[in-house]
């Protein structure tokens, strides 16, 4: 069920969004490769509109919605998200656009096993509008980081980085979508690093325990020629 014919058993992975998922598309289309060492097994969204739960469905994923509102606080919400995780043989959390802040304790339940990705070059920019405070601050690279996920906001061990150039006439739409295709090359890459086991935590920071599998890295976006 979870081998393949060359490696480990893969990994099994939940993602968790609340939008359009094109993240999470790109998740689940680079673990259809034979060798890529995880599997998606779940996708779970907190909003029933989320258009990412067609978009799973389509590519024969089980969806599940846990709407928070349906909840009286975010502890009972979180429960039922984690006995959902759980029931599905989740060992790696991926948040493609979650938009709901996690409770400590939920966050503490999964760590060194939630990841999630954020598109600017972190530590900076945490938080909403990272694009537009880009533009306005004039730097000349932007990006988007896949971070294991900690409690404080867009805060954790970085897996992977990709930088991407700020250029003259970008608006906040051009940006967002030039980062965004940084963030589909990004994110298969990040994941792969974890599940295979070649990204490990140490104190603050992760470390490469051995060459990363069989993924090209994609450090820049566009690429440098
Ligand atoms: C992405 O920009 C991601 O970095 C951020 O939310 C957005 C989600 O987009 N966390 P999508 O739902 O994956 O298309």
């Amino acid at each position: 069920m979870s081998t393949t014919t060359s490696g480990p058993r893969r990994k099994r992975v939940g993602i968790l969004i609340s939008g359009r998922g094109s993240n999470m598309v790109s998740l689940i289309e680079a673990a259809q490769a034979p060798d890529y060492p995880a599997e998606i097994v779940c996708v779970i969204s907190n909003r029933p509109e989320a258009g990412g739960l067609a978009r799973a469905a389509v590519l024969g994923i089980p969806t599940q919605v846990i709407d928070h509102k349906a909840f009286a606080s975010r502890e009972a919400f979180e429960v039922e998200l984690d006995r959902a995780l759980r029931g599905h043989g989740v060992e790696i959390v991926a948040c493609a656009g979650f938009m709901r802040k996690m409770t400590a304790g939920f966050v503490e339940g999964w760590r060194d096993a939630m990841i999630n990705i954020h598109p600017s070059l972190l530590p900076s920019y945490k938080g909403l509008h990272t694009h537009a405070r880009a533009l306005e601050d004039g730097v000349k690279l932007a990006g988007c980081t896949v971070h294991f996920v900690r409690p404080e906001l867009d805060s954790g061990p970085i897996i992977a980085q990709v930088a991407v150039p700020v250029l003259d006439g970008d608006t906040e739409d051009s940006l967002a979508g030039r980062i965004l295709e940084a963030e589909h090359r990004l994110y298969p890459h990040a994941l792969a690093l974890v599940a295979s086991g070649a990204a490990a935590v140490e104190g603050d920071r992760v470390v490469m325990r051995k060459l990363p599998i069989n993924q090209t890295n994609p450090l820049f976006w566009p690429p440098l020629s």
